[in-house]
């Protein structure tokens, strides 16, 4: 495991961009999956400048997100369809053609989590996957206790990740209870896994996800048995690990 410590949030997400960047450089029509969330925007808007600035050309990359709620239409602006419109479609230029989401419209959503992984396949795989934590340990929305051997499924979602969820939607009652996710088996198949956390919230359950017993009940402690990934932390969700407490020279840490 590729560990680096970046002195703040913003650096550590311009380093997750940096990999992206050099990724679209040798391989333009690389396959990402992508998260969204709070913690990619920094490194969608980065790319988003660098695009602008004309120093890479991200165009032609092909991107499956990790999940999308279920119930939500894509017109929908709290859709996860509407956020990549949003942070990465428009603001790269690139075609909606290239950027795909599970389908949660569907009658049948295990025929279209089965396509979904028909899609992906097709592409050729995933190149890389970035990735975030749940504050409960969850990447993408397996949540705690979901197998490892999955593919794309419909999942329901943890309470605290409903709650999490909730100011979006005003009322608990009215955040969606599903979603369809990209299951570990998805993720761990990218050829390149990277995982960003930022800020204090996330401390406790990088430190349980990294040093911690590799168990289903930690989703994200799947990903050390994967032979290439990328952890990328600011300084704050570094702060309970024990392992490099010590070591104040890995990572680009000062
Ligand atoms: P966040 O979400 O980036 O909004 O913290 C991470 C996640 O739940 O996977």
């Amino acid at each position: 495991m590729d560990l680096t410590i970046e002195p703040s949030a913003a650096a550590a997400c311009e380093k997750a961009a940096r990999i992206i960047a050099d990724l679209a450089a040798r391989a333009p029509a690389s396959v990402l999956a992508l998260p969204t969330g709070r913690t990619p925007l920094a490194v969608y808007d980065t790319l988003a400048r660098w695009q602008r600035d004309g120093v890479v050309d991200l165009r032609r990359l092909r991107s499956f997100n990790l999940d999308e709620l279920v119930g939500l239409p894509p017109d929908d602006p709290r859709s996860y369809a509407a956020y990549m419109v949003r942070h990465w479609q428009e603001p790269l230029g690139v075609p909606a053609a290239h950027v795909h989401l599970p389908q949660v419209m569907a009658s049948d959503l295990g025929a279209a989590s089965a396509a979904y992984e028909d899609r992906i396949a097709m592409a050729g795989g995933l190149d890389l996957a970035l990735l975030g934590i749940g504050e409960n340990g969850h990447v993408a929305f397996n949540e705690p206790g979901t197998p490892w051997n999955m593919g794309t499924h419909v999942c329901n979602l943890a309470d605290s990740t409903r709650q999490i969820l909730r100011p979006a939607f005003g009322s608990l009652d009215l955040v969606p209870r599903q979603a369809v996710t990209m299951g570990m088996r998805t993720i761990l198949s990218a050829r390149h896994c990277v995982l960003l956390a930022t800020g204090a919230a996330k401390a406790a359950i990088v430190a349980r996800a990294l040093e911690g017993p590799p168990t289903e009940a930690v989703p994200a402690s799947a990903l050390r048995s994967h032979p290439r990934v990328t952890v990328i932390l600011d300084r704050a969700a570094a702060s309970a690990l024990e392992t490099v407490a010590d070591e104040p020279r890995r990572g680009s840490a000062p």
